[in-house]
């Protein structure tokens, strides 16, 4: 059998996980809202609306953070819009999407939302068509507490208490041509500054994120970073990294070796950042928040048929990928790769949380069911918080197309405060199962208590509505320790959690 060896000493550390590291993403986009998290009228529908099943599926993930409202759609949205009486809220058709959008659910209304979820709110300001004015009326109106135009109409609203919004977004992939708004990096880079600036006169206690590039392969990558950064390093706290991968080609070894490509962009995002402040001779170093990432390709003919028939439907299902075994194998790595830089990702945002490219779907009316992407997230988030090991791993390398030679099996370790230790190991070789070897000598103490495995015969196997449990973790077969060195059998194309302690 292959072999994949492993150190791991309490010694060697990488950093202390930031539970937003295990963040996500609603956006008023298709379903996430309307017929997503809120849905009147639904048998599960609380007294405000929101479903009640959603938000258990919700809460079972653990998201400490979610950000909102966009996404592409804040470039055009009006935050006013979405107070006062609902009933006198203005619907007003949503470029970004080609849909309506009747405002019911506002600011009030998302962060009452995130507050039953448990979560914290990561808020974006339009830097598409507004800018500096309305990004200070709305800290005001989330943050100050009262006696002031926009605090007291909050009041008036119903939120007598400041709504406490402390992390915000500085616009949104201002570098894409497809943004409303779009901006060249040095517009943006001046109204980011500017309008961060103001923010933070209003609430010092704020943090803000800083939009980096749509992705890895924009021309703009890196320089758009570096002008920035070097406009506005003093006011901004993170710059954002957005990542998607598909596999229309149908090549799953390549697909499954992104992960690879990911680590590198992060690299490349940590040495601008470190650039920018060697060259100002800055102490403050930015870290990063990657808030936006998952696979996204399943539904893109499909969308694309909605948006050029230009009907402008409320709510219309789009973006609703039907996630695979395989998809969640590479979701399984991409999670395993933000943990192996968690000394730098403090924040990042599995795009998105419910029907949109989503862990969570739902049936309008009807039921909702948790996507095979749902299960190593649950996993990471439930067993990936504490300390980051840095881990020494050799494994065999496996070819393909995309990116030639990569190992592989992806691995990392998460130390908890009590002493647990968590293995997460994808065994992405298409024929080999692979022994994974750790040398746990530095644990003496340590049993292995558990090995959950996620693995399908079929890669394309996937959940539904109808067939809920298809892809759904199990019991692996464990391994054996002895004198500290764990063996433990990493099936072909699995995703592993080994729990010691
Ligand atoms: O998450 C879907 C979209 O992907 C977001 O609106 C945008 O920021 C990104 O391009």
């Amino acid at each position: 059998m292959k072999m994949a060896r492993m150190v791991l000493d309490r010694d060697y550390r990488i950093g202390q996980v930031d539970k937003r590291l295990f963040g996500s993403f609603l956006e008023h986009l298709g379903r996430a809202i309307y017929t997503g998290i809120y849905e009147p009228g639904h048998p599960m529908a609380d007294e405000e609306g929101f479903r009640k099943d959603v938000l258990a599926l919700v809460k079972e993930l653990n998201v400490p953070v979610v950000r909102w409202p966009g996404g592409n759609f804040v470039s055009g949205y009006n935050w006013e819009d979405g107070i006062g009486p609902v009933e006198k809220r203005p619907t007003k058709l949503d470029m970004a999407w080609s849909s309506t959008e009747a405002n019911a659910v506002g600011v009030q209304e998302f962060c009452s939302w995130a507050k039953k979820a448990g979560s914290s709110v990561m808020m974006a300001i339009n830097l598409g068509t507004r800018g500096v004015d309305e990004a200070r009326n709305l800290v005001e109106y989330c943050n100050h507490p009262s006696g002031s135009y926009w605090s007291d109409l909050r009041v008036q609203n119903g939120a007598k208490e400041p709504l406490n919004v402390k992390l915000w977004c500085l616009g949104n992939e201002m570098d894409g041509p497809w943004q409303i708004g779009h901006k060249t990096a040095v517009e943006y880079a001046r109204v980011a500054h500017e309008a961060g600036k103001v923010m933070k006169w209003i609430d010092p206690s704020i943090e803000l994120v800083a939009s980096g590039s749509s992705n890895l392969y924009m021309p703009s990558f890196g320089s758009w970073e570096q002008t920035v950064l070097e406009e506005a390093y003093d006011t901004v706290d993170y710059m954002s990294l957005h990542q998607y991968y598909g596999n229309a080609e149908g090549d799953t070894a390549s697909f499954l070796a992104r992960s690879v490509e990911m680590d590198a962009f992060i690299d490349g995002v940590v040495s601008i950042c470190d650039a920018v402040r060697a060259k100002m001779h800055s102490k403050k170093r930015i870290h990063l928040s990657f808030d936006e990432w998952n696979v996204w390709f399943h539904s893109n003919g499909r969308d694309q048929d909605y948006y050029d028939s230009r009907v402008w439907k409320q709510a219309p299902p789009l973006l609703e990928d039907t996630y695979t075994f395989e998809d969640a194998l590479l979701v399984g790595s991409m999670l395993i790769t933000l943990l192996k830089h968690a000394d730098r990702v403090k924040i990042a945002c599995m795009a998105q949380l419910v029907n949109v490219i989503a862990p969570i779907m739902t049936a309008p009316g009807g039921g909702a069911w948790r996507q095979t992407i749902y299960y190593p997230f649950l996993h990471a988030s439930r067993f990936g918080r504490g300390t980051v090991l840095r881990p020494v791993l050799d494994a065999p390398q496996m070819q393909t197309k995309a990116l030639g030679a990569v190992p592989n099996v992806d691995a990392v370790a998460v130390e908890a405060e009590d002493g647990s230790l968590t293995i997460f190991a994808v065994n992405k070789d298409m024929e080999n199962d692979v022994l994974l070897q750790a040398d746990l000598r530095a644990f003496p103490e340590l049993k292995l208590r558990s090995h959950i495995q996620l693995h399908a015969d079929d890669v394309k196997a996937c959940n539904t509505l109808e067939a809920p449990d298809c892809v759904v973790p199990r019991n692996g077969e464990g391994g054996t320790i002895e004198n500290g060195r764990l063996e433990l059998r990493l099936q072909s194309l699995s995703w592993n959690v080994i729990r010691l302690g």
